[in-house]
């Protein structure tokens, strides 16, 4: 493809336009900002309902096209579209793209408002070959992907507990931590095949539509991770603790820093070992640019045959379902279910 890639952003909000002004975050840091710093990409439209969007896009891209419905973007035909817009418009507005003849979609999670609406996008897409990736950051940042390799070729042995902790609402945090863990641990333990959760009696706090769980997630090789809510208003958290065999790793300051521990001879008791308190920094706690990996990845998955998301639409799907199933198990008291997939 020799012209460049003509892409829009359907839903120009905080994570859609807006972020890109924070000081503090690494650029680009919206959907808007990964597609004007793609050499490969021109970045022609973006729809929102509310205009104030466009007058500030206008000032980072003079010429950009402005729509309030985005059925009126997509007869604009771009090669690629972000949609980042609230979730409950999800489903509507990814099904109309695909049926519009979009071939990669950038989506937001949650990849849809329901199971039900997720398993439809999840075979439509299957069926019109269209490439979904969603944004859950970590499956994007270099490090955790290294991480990843580092775990499958046995960095601390066999891996043998996780604990990990997340803050502000299962469904709206609890979500990318139960990707993560999915995405470091499935080809080491499988996926996670029974959960069993409650509802935290802490007042933690949360977005009124979302709840707070502790669960557990058992993995197909008999692993178990616990993950725990922790309360944002005193601080933001996403560790996660992996111990293995031959060590263990942590994954702290909300996933920028990730800290190995080795096994080492007790101090006290002969013939004992132990972790060592000391880690060693295997990767340091440096802010990462999650969208420049996402737009990359979309671009060589429309330009190559062979590319596949990073994060796709049946990773997501999956995530869905543990935590729909972690809330129904909160409801009955810790009740273990099981995970059963249809697709
Ligand atoms: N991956 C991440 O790390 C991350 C971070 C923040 C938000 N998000 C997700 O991104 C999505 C948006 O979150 P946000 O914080 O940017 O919200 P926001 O409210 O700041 O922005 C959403 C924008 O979408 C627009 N919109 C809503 N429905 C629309 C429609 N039908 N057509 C056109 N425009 C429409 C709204 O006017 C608004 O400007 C949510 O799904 C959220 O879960 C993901």
């Amino acid at each position: 493809m020799k012209r460049k890639i003509k892409v829009g952003v359907i839903g120009a909000g905080r994570i859609g336009l807006y972020l890109e002004s924070d000081k503090k975050r690494i650029k680009p840091a919206t959907h808007f900002g990964m597609w004007l710093a793609n050499k490969k990409t021109n970045l022609e439209y973006i729809c929102d309902k509310n205009k104030n969007s466009y007058h500030y896009a206008k000032k980072l891209a003079p010429k950009i096209k402005y729509f309030k419905d985005h059925r009126k973007l997509l007869l604009e035909k771009p090669d690629i579209i972000s949609i980042s817009t609230w979730k409950d418009t999800h489903y509507k507005i990814t099904k109309d793209s695909i049926y519009k003849g979009i071939k990669v979609i950038v989506l937001e999670k949650p990849i849809a408002n329901n199971i039900r609406q997720a398993r439809e996008i999840l075979s439509l897409s299957k069926k019109k070959r269209v490439k979904i990736i969603i944004n859950h950051r970590r499956r994007f940042d270099r490090e955790i992907i290294k991480l990843r390799k580092k775990l499958e070729s046995g960095i601390i042995g066999e891996i043998l507990q996780v604990s990990s902790f997340y803050v502000y609402g299962i469904l709206t945090t609890g979500t990318h931590l139960v990707d993560t863990l999915r995405m470091l641990l499935k080809n080491i333990c499988g996926d996670i095949e029974r959960v069993s959760g409650t509802f935290s009696k802490k007042n933690n706090f949360k977005p009124k539509d979302d709840v707070n769980i502790d669960g557990i997630c058992f993995f197909k090789n008999g692993t178990k991770a616990t993950i725990q809510n922790l309360d944002m208003k005193s601080y933001d958290n996403f560790d996660i603790y992996i111990y293995g065999t031959k060590g263990k790793i942590l994954i702290t300051d909300i996933g920028r820093k990730i800290i190995k521990y080795n096994v080492i001879k007790s101090l006290e008791h002969t013939g004992f070992t132990e972790l060592n308190t000391r880690g060693r920094v295997i990767s340091k706690g440096f802010a990462r640019n999650q969208f420049k990996l996402l737009g990359e990845n979309a671009v060589n998955c429309l330009l190559k045959k062979k590319t596949l998301p990073l994060c796709g639409a049946q990773d997501s799907f999956v995530d869905m379902v543990v935590i729909d199933k972690l809330i129904k198990s909160s409801k009955k008291n810790g009740k273990f279910l099981s995970i059963k997939l249809k697709n």
